[in-house]
This record gives C-alpha cells, sequence and structure tokens, in this order.
C-alpha cells in the first residue's frame, strides 16, 4: 500500500514536472533560435600570442531533443555561413523528487523566454560561443578530479563553450557543449546558471549570489566528481573567496570569513550560490563563479553593488532664532552612505506652504570612513537680508543617493518679521529725526529754566 502510493507519488511527480517543462515551451511558443557571435582566436601569426580573435555570426537552434529537427527547416539568414548553424540539445532527465525539475534541465533553462524575445523585438539577449579545449586542471581544489586517467577518447570531440545573457539581464547561462567530431548535434554536458547577474544589497544584510550547475548524467564525466570556485574581481584585482573540492569534501584554506556555500543544496542540486553572511562595502565587484568537471570548466561572472543611502543630521540644532539681517551658517552632514555618488541640495518651506530651492550650499570633499562608507556635508550661509523667510519655517537638507533620497529638517524663527520698505526706512528715519529734535529741545528748556532758578537763588542769597 505504501509502495502503491510512493509510485503514484512520483509519478505525479513526474508528471508535474512534464507539465512544467512543457508550460516553459507553451508560455514562449518553443525554444529559441539564437544569433551567436561565433568568436575564436585568430590562426598563425606568431603563434597566436597577439591574442587576436575573429568574429562571425552564427545560429543555434536550442532544442529539447535531437530528433525535433523541425527547427532546421527554418531558413538561415544570408549573412550566416552555413557551417556555423548549430543544434543544442539537453536531455530532459526528470529525476523524480527533485522539485527543481523544470530549473535543473539546461534545455528548458535555454528555452527561458528571457532568451527567446517576440519576434522584430529591437532588445536582443546575448550569446558568444567559443571553440573549447579540455584539460586538467593544476589549482589545488581541481586537481584530485583527474588524478585518475579517465577515458580520453570521449574528449576526442568538438567542444565549445558558449555564453548566453537574457534580455532581463538577471539570467546568465553559460554552458559546454560536446557534438561528435563532424557533426553539427551539440549535447549540453555541462551548465552553469546564475538568475541574479546584478545582485544590490544594504550593508549588513545577508547576501545571497545565486549559482547553480547541471550535468548532464549520461556523460562519463558526470559522477567523478566536480569541483566549485568562487572568485572575486575588482579594478584588476582578485582572489579566492570559497573553494570546494566536490569529489573529496575539501576547502581550500583561502577561504574568506564570513563567506559560505550550502554544501547540501551544492551536492543534492547543484546549488553552488555564495553566501556572504553579512554585506560590507568591501564586498562590492564581481563575483565569478566556476564549475569545474574534469577536463571541463563553465562559469558565470556576477556583479554585486553594496549601497547604503546616508543619514543625514543638521546642525546647530535647534536653529537659533534668527533676526532679520542676520546671516545663519547651517550644517548639514551626510554619513554612512556608500557608494559615493551623492547630490546635497536646501530646501525651505514658508508658512505659507510652498518649497523654495535654495541650492545644494558649500560642499565639502568626501571622507571615507574605517568600514568603507563615505561622509560628505554642506553648509548653508542664509542672508536672511537678501530672502523673504516671513516668520520663518522649515529648512531641510535634502540627499539623492542610488539608495535612495533622504531628508532633514529644521525649524527656523525669524523675529520681526517684516524687512522694512525704502518708504518706511524714510518714515522711521523722519520719526527718529523729530524724536531727537524733541527730546533735544525738552531737554535745553528744563537745563536753561533749571540755571535760571539757581541763578535766582545765588542772587537772594547775596
Ligand atoms: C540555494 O541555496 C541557498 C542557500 O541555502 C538558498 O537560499 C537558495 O534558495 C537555493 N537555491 C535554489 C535554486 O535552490
Amino acid at each position: 500500500m505504501t509502495n502503491f502510493s510512493t509510485i503514484y507519488k512520483l509519478s505525479l511527480v513526474a508528471l508535474t514536472c512534464f507539465f512544467q517543462v512543457l508550460l516553459v515551451e507553451a508560455s514562449t511558443g518553443s525554444c529559441p533560435v539564437l544569433e551567436c557571435w561565433f568568436v575564436q582566436e585568430k590562426a598563425g601569426r606568431g603563434g597566436g600570442l597577439t591574442g587576436a580573435t575573429t568574429q562571425e555570426k552564427s545560429l543555434l537552434h536550442v532544442q529539447t531533443d535531437a530528433q525535433s529537427h523541425d527547427a532546421a527547416s527554418q531558413k538561415t539568414p544570408a549573412d550566416i555561413n552555413p557551417d556555423r548553424v548549430y543544434f543544442v540539445t539537453g536531455h530532459i532527465f526528470i529525476s523524480a523528487p527533485s522539485e527543481l525539475c523544470d530549473e535543473a534541465d539546461p534545455a528548458a533553462t535555454l528555452c527561458h523566454h528571457s532568451l527567446n524575445p517576440p519576434r522584430g523585438s529591437i532588445k536582443k539577449p546575448q550569446c558568444e560561443i567559443n571553440p573549447f579545449l579540455p584539460q586538467p586542471s593544476t589549482l589545488t581544489w581541481v586537481a584530485s578530479l583527474t588524478d585518475s586517467a579517465l577515458s580520453p577518447i570521449y574528449l576526442e570531440a568538438e567542444w565549445f563553450s558558449s555564453a548566453f545573457q537574457g534580455l532581463n539581464e538577471q539570467l546568465g547561462i553559460s554552458t559546454i557543449t560536446r557534438a561528435p567530431t563532424g557533426s553539427k548535434e551539440h549535447n549540453v554536458i555541462l551548465s552553469v546558471t546564475s538568475k541574479t547577474l546584478s545582485v544590490k544589497s544594504r550593508l549588513g544584510e545577508p547576501v545571497l549570489l545565486d549559482c547553480g550547475f547541471w550535468t548532464d548524467p549520461s556523460s562519463p564525466l558526470s559522477g567523478s566528481g566536480f569541483a566549485v570556485e568562487w572568485r572575486y574581481q575588482f579594478r584588476g584585482n582578485g582572489r579566492v573567496v570559497v573553494a570546494y573540492d566536490g569529489k573529496r569534501d575539501r576547502l581550500a584554506d583561502t577561504q574568506e570569513e564570513g563567506a559560505t556555500l550550502d554544501f547540501e543544496g551544492l551536492h543534492e542540486k547543484g546549488n553552488a550560490s555564495l553566501i556572504l553572511q553579512e554585506a560590507k562595502v568591501r564586498h562590492s565587484g564581481t563575483y565569478i563563479c566556476s564549475v569545474y568537471l574534469p577536463y571541463l570548466l563553465a562559469q558565470v561572472a556576477l556583479d554585486l553593488e553594496i549601497v547604503e543611502p546616508p543619514s543625514l543630521s543638521i546642525h546647530p540644532s535647534p536653529l537659533p532664532l534668527a533676526v532679520p539681517g542676520q546671516t545663519l551658517n547651517i550644517l548639514c552632514e551626510a554619513s554612512g552612505f556608500a557608494p559615493l555618488s551623492l547630490d546635497l541640495s536646501w530646501e525651505f518651506k514658508g508658512a505659507d506652504g510652498k518649497s523654495r530651492p535654495l541650492g545644494s550650499g558649500s560642499v565639502t570633499g568626501h571622507r571615507q570612513t574605517w568600514d568603507g562608507t563615505y561622509s560628505q556635508s554642506t553648509r548653508l550661509e542664509l542672508d536672511t537680508s537678501k530672502l523673504d523667510l516671513g516668520t520663518g519655517g522649515e529648512i531641510t537638507c535634502m540627499a539623492v543617493h542610488p539608495g535612495g533620497t533622504r531628508r532633514a529638517s529644521a525649524t527656523l524663527n525669524v523675529i520681526g518679521f517684516s524687512t522694512p520698505s525704502i518708504e518706511d526706512s524714510m518714515a522711521m528715519v523722519g520719526v527718529a529725526l523729530v524724536l531727537y529734535g524733541l527730546i533735544k529741545f525738552v531737554s535745553w528748556t528744563f537745563s536753561s529754566s533749571g540755571s535760571d532758578e539757581t541763578d535766582q537763588q545765588d542772587k537772594k542769597e547775596k
């Protein structure tokens, strides 16, 4: 009874997978016919040390099984050499209880809609194909794969390495294909896929860089071990982040702190994703996920950018009371941001609710702190006599950053809010003059009458 239900379940899973594959095809119409650049090193001329390459257009018919040759009947564009038309097949092996059946199959992945845009669309998926030379690797975490000599007859074939990038710029696939010598029928032997070609992360968060691989189980190269290597590249500097010998289940000691793989998922499902426990600014850069089989290597490159918006603060806080005519110096400090791309500006919002831009102020140079984040500030010289600030309002410092826009505000209070007009000033001068005259007159009257009295008293005494 339990056996029956297990079989029932398995066949259900298999059916589901089958339908999923069908759905992938149905939703996209069919697997794509891709225009690829066929790139190879120029033969001869100083032994190829010049690194010169030739580039030719080629056509790749992707199909889910070798029999479906209806694609072949399609016309080959006139600018493509018929010798550069290839047929790529990925066997559909539905390994039953895997939930990832459609993802694990390379043909289904190559039939992804992002590689198969609607007819006539301007944007095209990117694709490049190169001749590939199978060879043993000397890297310490790969060498064990070829220590027992494998049947080299299998290697005597035509090998190609292809790289594909989907329209959404998120899907990247790299394959190693094999065709019996003289044949145009290529089988995918190894494929490495990433669904996160461009990753952005906030500071301190865990980061997952997606990478998965698939090998053709019918190939003698599959099942005799694999190795995975993650390499970091930034402005010409590179280092190994994690290197794992899957055959001997051994990690290289080059491993970077806080970087791991999901070893269970790696062995069970070919999940080679890199996990960074805590994103730091220095993690920004390019990561290359390389998967090795004996004699074979396929890799995809991913970009990681740590994007952290700034924290803003305004000084002095609170703002002092402003007297008309006074110039206030207000500082806005943006700190803890990355990358170094910041636009600082000031704004004033009066009691009437209207906002007015006050420019960017004097922006200082940036400083980098120990954690790699930046800080920068701007000083606003607020001349209260030049601006009609009314009774005051809200002064806002605004920072536009790739990680988002941030604002900080402070309340500004202006005393004696109306600035005097020229007429008012004249009137005030007039009033002042009259007052001055009046005071002068009164004091003169009093002092002269006072001296009169003393004079009289003096006279009386005499
Ligand atoms: C691969 O492993 C990571 C870490 O365990 C997990 O988060 C991710 O979902 C896995 N990817 C797939 C396709 O299973």
